[in-house]
């Protein structure tokens, strides 16, 4: 693992993602319980992004599981699915959560820059909100291709560097400390989460994107980009009046 990734997987291990919602007091299956409903609740792009019901049979790996929601999903639904995650608690509490929900616990600690797979060994490879986290994503994203069958598909979340959310970093950590000169990727590397997380424009990740083919990046308003921080500054209903095209999260479709 790089020394970059260290930082990234260190960071995770301190908090896994979704471990820190109000939910965390209850206990284990409860917990993933009450975490699966608010996550499909607030987010429902990540199921239609997914398309759980739709892999049946299929081999699926899915890179940063977190703490296993869209693995149990997928396994659930029948998908032959691995998952993996760099950080070994997140890892940890998948397991526990695959247990609790009675899927099988195929989940491995490692790093998506350096798959533990042969070629052409998946018919999907699934990623929400991880591979913007990672220290070289174009390296990421040759092992993707790699362990695709041809023609197999991936799916990808990824953040969106021209939205709001981009917009508050740079009020936020620009304006707000003095930095106006900052550029913005500077800011959100610094400050977004893990160690050096990026955030992309629609036309960076097709060019990330070159080795596939039928690719198809789609900005989208969601939850996110009504909070500063974990605290929402106005009211759901408010979604429908910001276009999709200056949402944080870019949805990501695309074939070997
Ligand atoms: C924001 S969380 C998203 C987790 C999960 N997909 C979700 O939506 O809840 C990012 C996750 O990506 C993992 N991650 C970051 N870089 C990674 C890499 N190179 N390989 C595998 N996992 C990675 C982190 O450990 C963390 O669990």
């Amino acid at each position: 693992m790089t020394q970059a990734n260290f930082a990234v997987q260190t960071y995770w291990d301190s908090k896994p993602c979704g471990s820190l919602e109000p939910t965390a007091w209850k206990a284990p299956a409860e917990f993933f319980e009450a975490h699966a409903e608010l996550r499909y609740t607030r987010e429902p792009e990540i199921a239609a992004l997914a398309g759980f019901e739709k892999w049946r049979g299929q081999r699926v790996l899915e890179i940063g599981v977190g703490m296993g929601a869209d693995f149990v999903r997928f396994a659930k639904a029948k998908a032959k699915i691995c998952g993996i995650d760099l950080s070994r608690r997140s890892i940890g509490l998948a397991l526990q959560n695959a247990e609790i929900n009675d899927v099988p616990p195929t989940l491995l600690n490692a790093d998506g820059e350096s798959l533990p797979f042969p070629d052409e060994s998946f018919d999907l490879v699934y990623s929400w909100g991880v591979l913007h986290h990672t220290s070289d994503i174009d390296h990421a994203l040759l092992e993707i291709h790699r362990v695709l069958r041809p023609r197999g598909e991936c799916r990808l979340m990824l953040y969106h560097r021209w939205s709001l959310v981009g917009l508050q970093s740079y009020i936020r950590y620009g304006l707000g400390r003095l930095r106006p000169f900052t550029p913005l990727s500077k800011l959100i590397a610094a400050h977004v989460e893990s160690p050096g997380t990026k955030a992309y424009t629609a036309h960076e990740v097709k060019s990330l994107l070159r080795r596939f083919s039928a690719v198809e990046v789609k900005p989208v308003v969601t939850a996110y980009d009504l909070r500063i921080g974990r605290r929402r500054f106005a009211p759901r209903w408010m979604l429908r009046l910001i276009p999709d095209r200056l949402g944080w999260f870019l949805l990501i479709r695309a074939k070997k």
